[in-house]
């Protein structure tokens, strides 16, 4: 069975997010959306209610499953025994990517990663751009899926 890991903070997911995930499970038998803990950088919403959003957002997409983790990222992807999925928006993603790619592989030498673009609609969308607009009292709803954006509008209200 091919299996993707697609890991990430997702705080919180977007349309862009979801795009990658539709690109994925063309190509993969399994696409996991692995989300980082990511505790030090004091993620608007909790592991939990991230968790939550993404399987909320991905519901009737086949193939999908959605996991919090708090380990290496190649340690869950030696686990799962998948090759590990990240997007690249721009070329501005790329030097970062590289050295994260880079760096995994020498954790673990079987380590693989295949990047995916989204359509480039969507590219200029990101997760940080939209907590600031809601916490601004935008609308983001362009952005997300709807329940992400009652989520945050409950957040900010
Ligand atoms: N609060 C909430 N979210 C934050 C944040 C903060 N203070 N600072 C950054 N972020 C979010 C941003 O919204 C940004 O998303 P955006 O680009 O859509 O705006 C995202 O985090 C950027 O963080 P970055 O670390 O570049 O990537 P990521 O969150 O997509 O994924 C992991 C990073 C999870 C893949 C990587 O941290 C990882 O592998 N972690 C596991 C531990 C590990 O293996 N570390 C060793 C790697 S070699």
């Amino acid at each position: 069975m091919r299996t993707v890991l697609y890991p990430g903070t997702f705080d919180p997911i977007t349309i862009g997010h979801i795009d990658l995930v539709h690109r994925a499970v063309k190509m993969f038998d399994k696409v996991i959306i692995a989300i980082a803990s990511s505790e030090k950088k004091g993620p608007l919403f909790s592991l939990e209610k991230r968790v939550e959003l993404a399987r909320e957002a991905c519901k009737g997409i086949k193939g999908v499953e959605v996991e919090g983790f708090d380990v290496l990222v190649s340690t869950l992807a030696r686990k799962r025994n998948a090759v590990v999925l990240r997007g690249l928006r721009a070329v501005s993603d790329f030097e970062y990517e590289f050295q994260l790619a880079n760096m995994n592989r020498a954790i673990d030498p079987n380590f693989e990663t295949v990047f995916l673009t989204p359509s480039d609609h969507l590219s200029y969308i990101s997760s940080s751009l939209v907590r600031e607009i809601a916490s601004l009292d935008g609308d983001v709803s362009k952005f997300v899926p709807d329940v992400v954006n009652e989520a945050l509008k409950a957040h900010f209200t």
